[in-house]
């Protein structure tokens, strides 16, 4: 998959079904994406924008994320949790860009 960091630089991250595409980024050392609760769904700092392209391929956004979504800065129509995303070989080049926390 394709990670954009704030700065605008594309990062080519190796996928791992099984994982969620959170734990891919932080496992590739990409600290702009602190993901401070682990997962858990209950802290949004692990949000990032997904390029048009791939939106409507990932699996279904739940109420819970959506809440939490709310809570972030700049939310867009783009805008998922990463943790909440599970890496798949369908998801095979998925892009995504780091969201500002703040
Ligand atoms: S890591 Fe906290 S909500 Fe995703």
């Amino acid at each position: 998959m394709f990670v954009t960091a704030h700065d605008g630089t594309i990062r080519p991250v190796a996928g791992e079904t099984g994982l969620s595409v959170m734990e891919i980024i932080r496992g590739a050392g990409i600290e702009e994406l602190p993901a401070l609760c682990g997962g858990c769904c209950s802290c949004a700092t692990c949000h990032v924008h997904v390029a048009p392209q791939w939106f409507d391929r990932l699996p279904a956004m739940s109420d819970d994320e959506s809440a939490l979504l709310d809570e972030a800065v700049d939310r867009t129509g783009l805008s998922r949790l990463s943790c909440q995303i599970r890496f798949s070989d369908a998801l095979d080049g998925l892009e995504v860009a780091v969201a500002r926390m703040e």
